[in-house]
């Protein structure tokens, strides 16, 4: 032992400022395995934790590893963004990077209750309220931009729009309408072939409005069962066209959105959601032969257009089926940008965890609901603070603000935040 901390030391001398920095971590790392093997108590050297350290993603760098992944909260009442949220996203700005709540491009995707929609002008300047909130606090935030698809009801939607969707194949389940409570997904119409490109130029003037109302980038929403997953999965997808059938034919749609996005905004600007193994917001897309299959081909092709992340959802943590480690892997190899892994991650060891293996970044929901400081916590081994469900989507008796923006902060001083 001594004699190697006599050559480290020497290697000291022969190393710039950056180097000798790391080679002290790696030193301290190094005694803190000989202590554990000698028994002695174990050591937290926070210094050495790769989660609080800053991350480069396209042209930002991040304060840190730990995402807010993106929840939908249903308080944009007339599917425009107002000053609660711009609170909410400002008390949560010290995540190294925010992801909106999912965010229709499209007044046809807005099929939950209260979701903001991304474009028109009045949702423009009411986004940027938010958007400067969170970069006047150091902070960085993408727009989720999400299509629903066949998963909504037509009380939820505006006058003029209504539910499109692959093929003509309702969603299993029921959802919250404000008029009429839980009502039956409907059946939705079938894109004809030549809507797609409409749909597809949705997506683009959506990204190119994100950028003007002050977001740092977008991610396609292509998870959970919504549109862009629905053109993926064959129960929603039966269509006998291009964008149906084979693997390619049904990635089709999906990569054809991002290479069009990446083309208007910059490929350093996207990062798209995927949940293989996942059961959709029905609970109903089957598991099936070409999952796998499907998830390396897209990631290859995802990592052709050099989209800027790759953001994998498991949501066992929800009831839903694990996402195999062998799955996870091959998009690894075949994504070799940013990849965001995300679902119940909770402690900084789990983290850490993630991080030295497929992870360069982790995305934390429901703990940010309640815990508005949560980097400060992990930092500081500080106890989460438990959620409460019964307000993720509806305000308490005392309003909106309620399990929204009143969750405090450890140090008891309310998590508010105001613009100087
Ligand atoms: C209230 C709530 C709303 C959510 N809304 C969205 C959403 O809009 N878009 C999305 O991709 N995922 C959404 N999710 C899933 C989360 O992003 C995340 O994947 C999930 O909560 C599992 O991560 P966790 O264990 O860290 O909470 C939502 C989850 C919750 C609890």
């Amino acid at each position: 032992m001594g004699r190697a901390f006599l050559s480290d030391r020497f290697q000291l001398t022969k190393k710039t400022g950056a180097e000798q920095f790391m080679y002290l971590l790696h030193l301290i790392q190094r005694l803190h395995q000989h202590l554990a093997v000698a028994g002695a108590p174990r050591i937290l050297f926070i210094m050495s934790k790769q989660i609080f350290e800053p991350a480069q993603l396209g042209p930002l760098t991040l304060l840190n590893r730990l995402v807010m992944a993106p929840m939908t909260r249903s308080r944009a009442l007339g599917n425009v963004p107002n000053e609660l949220m711009a609170e909410y996203y400002r008390q949560r700005a010290s995540a190294g990077l925010l992801i909106s709540e999912g965010t229709s491009p499209a007044p046809n995707g807005l099929g939950y209750a209260r979701i903001p929609g991304l474009f028109n002008q009045e949702q423009v300047e009411n986004w940027r309220r938010v958007t400067e909130g969170v970069h006047h606090l150091g902070g960085h935030i993408f727009v989720q931009l999400m299509h629903a698809g066949r998963v909504g009801h037509g009380l939820n939607l505006p006058a003029d729009a209504e539910l499109v969707a692959p093929s003509a194949i309702a969603s299993a389940g029921q959802m919250w309408t404000d008029q009429q409570q839980m009502q039956d997904h409907p059946v939705p119409r079938a894109l004809r072939a030549d809507e797609l490109a409409t749909v597809r130029d949705e997506f683009v003037q959506s990204a190119k409005l994100a950028l003007e109302a002050g977001f740092d980038g977008v991610e396609l929403h292509a998870a959970n069962g919504y549109l862009l997953e629905q053109f993926l999965h064959p129960s929603a997808n039966q269509r006998t066209d291009e964008y149906g059938g084979s693997v390619r034919n049904r990635a089709r749609f999906v990569l054809e959105t991002a290479a069009a996005v990446v083309a208007a905004i910059g490929a350093e600007r996207v990062g798209i959601r995927l949940s293989p193994w996942g059961l959709g917001a029905g609970q109903d897309m089957a598991h099936h032969a070409e999952i796998d299959e499907t998830y390396a081909y897209l990631a290859e092709e995802l990592q052709k257009l050099g989209l800027v992340y790759l953001h994998l959802v498991d949501h066992s943590s929800m009831g839903a089926p694990a996402v195999p480690a062998g799955t996870v892997a091959a998009v690894r190899e075949k994504f070799t940008n940013t990849l965001i892994l995300s679902g119940g991650y909770e402690s900084v060891e789990q983290i850490e965890k993630a991080l030295a293996g497929a992870a360069d970044l982790v995305a934390i929901g429901r703990p940010f609901i309640s815990n508005p400081d949560l980097v400060e916590r992990l930092k500081n081994g500080v106890a989460l603070a438990p959620y409460d469900p019964a307000t993720f989507y509806a305000p308490g008796p005392d309003g909106f603000a309620q399990g929204y923006t009143d969750y405090p902060n450890a140090l008891e001083t309310p998590a508010t935040t105001t613009l100087a």
